[in-house]
């Protein structure tokens, strides 16, 4: 399709796909041309993701520092410990499923810990954060509206839990997320509770899911080719490189939505103004013209200039927080496994989604 049809019309989806690397970069990097702004379902508050500027740069400024590559790295001797406490609770077994027992409880643990959320509710976050990725086991519309209804009350809980937050550290500040956003204010004005929660719960969202998947991916990588498994072994410092391949060859995020804000040719296709635009980040991953071999993992690819963390003003806030926890989730596992497969013979069930990519469960 790259080559056939780099941009198209989808009538049945109603919107342009595009897949090209330098057609995506083009629009992600436009935010005038393409905006993020979206129709809201249901009682939701626009969030960073959602937004504009000037909105977006006021509100994105005031967590930028909090996630910088020199602030997250702090928390690395943290983070390899929450990683360690994980794996020992499943070291007598011989056999762990990665996504449950580290994959999804890491992350879910690390944000839940930056925000502000006392380690003794850990347990309600990862059941929130469960609810929130699952997807239906079958394909029927009731399955499908069960997930639904169970989300809606997940999303119900987890504002009431936040707002709870809210209120202690309004009277007792720490030095956490809630806290910083609470004293926080944008040209005089204070944040209201609702775009304080909504904040939260976009951080935690943003981040869980595809941080599982960037780790679930990466060990999907070490025992799907097991001379990289070798290769990290012998040579831990390549690990962040690999990180940044597993990402490229398995980006997390598959596409990115943005809307015409104007009449606008590419690749000689005419979007009108109101069109929305799903840019292929998936795609542009792979794409000859600016990959050599694309489709080879290469652990030293340099440069790798992947899009699987976006491109321009709403480049993903908590890539150094993400790149960081896939780090050590690999180093940590290498340290301690002599040797990482996959439990032959389990299924590999994908997560339902056209724009997520990662599995289900992966056993090992
Ligand atoms: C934005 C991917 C982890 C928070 C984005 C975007 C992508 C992305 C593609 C751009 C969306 C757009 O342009 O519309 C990923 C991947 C991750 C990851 C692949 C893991 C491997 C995280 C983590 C956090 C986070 C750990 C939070 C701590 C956000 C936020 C935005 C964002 C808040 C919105 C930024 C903005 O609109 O300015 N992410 N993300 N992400 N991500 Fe991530």
């Amino acid at each position: 399709l790259r080559n056939s049809t780099p941009i198209r019309y989808d009538e049945s989806r109603d919107c342009w796909d595009v897949l090209r690397y330098e057609d995506v970069h083009r629009i992600l990097k436009d935010p005038v041309t393409f905006s993020s702004v979206r129709e809201l379902t249901g009682k939701g508050t626009a969030t960073i993701l959602t937004m504009d500027p000037p909105r977006h740069s006021q509100l994105r400024s005031l967590v930028n520092k909090t996630f910088t590559p020199r602030v997250i790295s702090d928390l690395a001797p943290h983070i390899e410990s929450i990683t360690n406490e994980m794996l020992d609770a499943v070291k007598d077994n011989n056999h762990m499923d990665l996504v449950h027992d580290l994959a999804v409880p890491l992350p879910v643990v690390v944000i839940a810990e930056l925000l502000g959320v006392p380690p003794r509710d850990r347990e309600l976050f990862k059941e929130w954060s469960d609810i929130l990725v699952k997807g239906p086991d079958t394909n029927s519309d009731e399955a499908f509206s069960q997930v639904m209804k169970e989300k809606e009350r997940a999303i119900q809980e987890l504002n009431d839990y936040f707002a709870k937050i809210l209120e202690q550290r309004r009277v007792d500040p720490k030095e956490d997320l809630i806290s910083l956003l609470l004293s926080a204010e944008i040209e005089g004005q204070q944040l209201n509770d609702m775009e304080i929660i909504s904040f939260s719960v976009l951080l935690l969202a943003a981040g869980n899911e595809t941080t599982t998947n960037l780790i679930t991916n990466a060990v999907r990588i070490l025992t799907e080719k097991t001379e990289i498994q070798q290769q990290l072994r012998g040579n831990p410092e390549l690990i962040p490189s690999f990180i940044e391949e597993v990402l490229r060859y398995y980006p997390p995020i598959q596409a990115i939505g943005r809307v015409a804000t104007t009449d606008i040719e590419i690749g000689g296709k005419l979007i009108k103004k109101g069109n929305q635009v799903v840019s292929w980040i998936a795609s542009a991953n792979r794409d000859e013209s600016k990959f050599v071999e694309p489709d080879a993992f290469i652990t030293e690819r340099r440069p790798n200039t992947h899009l699987s963390f976006g491109f321009g003003i709403h480049f993903c806030l908590g890539a150094p927080l993400a790149r960081l926890e896939g780090q050590i989730a690999i180093r940590t596992m290498l340290n301690r496994m002599e040797d990482i497969e996959f439990i032959a013979g389990s299924p590999l069930t994908s997560i339902q989604s056209p724009f997520v990519y990662g599995v289900k469960q992966f056993p090992i």
